[in-house]
């Protein structure tokens, strides 16, 4: 079968890049989806694949995770991930981690190498360092910690609708019409995540987070979750989310997404279908998320003002991105 790699930079306020910024970020986004496509296209699994992925990312201090993670209230980094294995349709998962380089590296040995699938905080830490998992000294880096005293002083209560507390958090990330531009290298965007297909027809998914900017210490997102942030089955699709996690959680997005494709739905139009579900719940400006089919067929759907992803399929040269809605691929995509 013909593999297929998807993934997504976080779904973002960002209303426009100047030139150098979009060419970072695009880049940054072909860094992560070539180094999985290698993986494929060598004859590996989609859950190496996907972990790879969410592994450039983590490391490149550009996107919400890893490196690059939003801070907590009190400015520090609880960082979450996942990874789910559509074959086994097994999963590990790992919360409200500090100080690892890699949470989707800890995530996949939860799966791997523990009888759970999810363990969060201190005992998530201390079975990283039972397993010598590498720790980070620089988290939070500096250009995060200037990020975080802005925030701050931006804070007020707020007693309104659930976006207006979720904007006090600084974690709604901007309806598709707003007119308000972000800060930050590429606006405030998202969870960073993936799904593939290998030529086996094996489906699997992966993502890794910060989480909200200014969220409360010890709030856990969708990221983890399984059915809400990740889901992935053979033979039926798999999907992975990114945006507010308070929406995505209560709408069981990644599943849904699956559901509609178990139903018959193409993968884009599932995608649109469950983005439509949750919009009609919670508004817009919430969430994205990406999908491959049972076969390979990719899709995706957002309704914020931006969300990077980048696609590869078997016998392209190099990965395609997008950034805005409505733009095509960059790059050439077989039919
Ligand atoms: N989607 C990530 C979060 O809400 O934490």
């Amino acid at each position: 079968m013909r593999p297929t790699l998807m993934l997504h930079g976080g779904a973002g306020s960002m209303k426009s890049m100047d030139d150098p910024r979009e060419r970072m970020y695009r880049a940054a986004l072909r860094e992560a989806a070539v180094a999985g496509a290698a993986i494929l296209d060598g004859g590996g699994s989609a859950v190496d694949a996907v972990v790879t992925v969410n592994v450039v990312m983590e490391d490149s201090g550009v996107f919400n995770a890893g490196l690059g993670s939003g801070l907590t209230a009190d400015g520090r980094i609880e960082m979450d991930a996942a990874v789910m294995d559509g074959t086994e349709q097994d999963y590990g998962a790992v919360a409200a981690v500090e100080g690892v380089a890699n949470p989707v590296v800890l995530a996949r040995h939860v799966l791997d190498d523990t009888p759970h699938c999810m363990l969060v905080g201190r005992g998530a830490e201390a079975f990283g360092a039972s397993i010598s998992v590498p720790l980070r000294p620089d988290f939070p880096s500096a250009p995060r910690i200037a990020e975080w005293e802005r925030r701050k002083a931006l804070m007020s209560e707020s007693t309104g609708s659930l976006a207006d507390q979720l904007a006090a958090l600084g974690g709604v990330l901007g309806d598709a019409s707003s007119d308000k531009d972000s800060d930050g290298p590429v606006g405030q965007a998202d969870t960073v995540g993936a799904v593939a297909m290998d030529d086996r027809g094996r489906l699997a998914s992966a993502l890794t987070t910060g989480g909200i900017w200014m969220k409360m210490p010890g709030r856990v997102g969708d990221s983890p979750m399984i059915g809400a942030g990740l889901w992935s089955v053979d033979g039926q699709g798999s999907a992975c989310a990114t945006g507010t996690g308070e929406t995505i959680l209560r709408t069981l997005l990644c599943r849904e997404v699956v559901d509609q494709m178990r139903a018959g739905k193409g993968a884009t139009e599932a995608c649109a279908a469950a983005i439509g579900l949750l919009e009609s719940h919670f508004g817009s400006g919430m969430a994205g998320v990406i999908a491959v089919g049972p076969d390979g067929e990719p899709g995706y759907a957002f309704h914020t003002r931006g969300m990077g992803r980048s696609l590869w399929m078997g016998g392209m040269a190099e990965p395609a991105c997008g950034i805005w809605p409505g733009e095509d691929w960059d790059r050439a995509v077989p039919g």
